[in-house]
């Protein structure tokens, strides 16, 4: 290897790191910022949160799911739409109703030959897209979900 190239390479892994560092650092869905005040009470459900979800959580789900793909499908205020059902009731289609139910659906997302209302064409999992949603992404969009339907 000559040495610009041995450069190059390096440059590659720095900027790799680099890509990595942030991505790891992006703040989504972290713990409440200590001291931060947080409208409690904007949030519907906060007061029967499942263990582990936190208001921040549910906040940061609200800009996901209405930032990619799920409102397409599900509707702006996740009342159903062409593409998805209502988020929005108490009965469900796949999930048991549990927040790890939520979870677990939005990762794997639904094929086409599991949905259960014919006109559906399935879900992506992890939101799709050339971008999908990191675990962390997932816990906080399915926490805003799971709060919908425990009112
Ligand atoms: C391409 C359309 C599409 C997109 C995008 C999509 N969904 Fe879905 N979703 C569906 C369909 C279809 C079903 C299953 C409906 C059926 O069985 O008929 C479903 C099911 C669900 C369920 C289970 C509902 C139940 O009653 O058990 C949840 C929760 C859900 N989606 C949340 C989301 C979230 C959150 C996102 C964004 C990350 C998202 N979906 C993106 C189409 C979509």
């Amino acid at each position: 290897m000559t040495y610009s190239s041995l450069q190059k390479t390096v440059a590659v892994l720095v900027a790799a790191a680099a890509v990595a560092a942030c991505h790891k650092s992006a703040p989504m869905a972290g713990p409440t910022p200590a001291g931060a005040p947080m409208a409690t009470a904007a949030v519907k459900g906060a007061n029967a949160l499942p263990a582990g979800v936190t208001v921040a959580m549910v906040a940061m789900g609200d800009s996901i799911f209405h930032a990619r793909s799920c409102a397409r499908c599900h509707g702006p205020n996740a009342k159903g739409a062409q593409g998805g059902p209502d988020l929005t009731t108490s009965t469900h289609l796949h999930v048991n109703g549990s927040y790890e139910d939520f979870v677990r659906i939005i990762t794997t997302g639904v094929p086409h030959d599991s949905v259960k209302i014919a006109t559906h064409r399935g879900m992506p999992a992890r939101g799709g897209g050339p971008v999908q949603l990191t675990d962390p992404q997932i816990q906080a969009v399915a926490a805003y979900v799971y709060t919908l339907s425990h009112k």
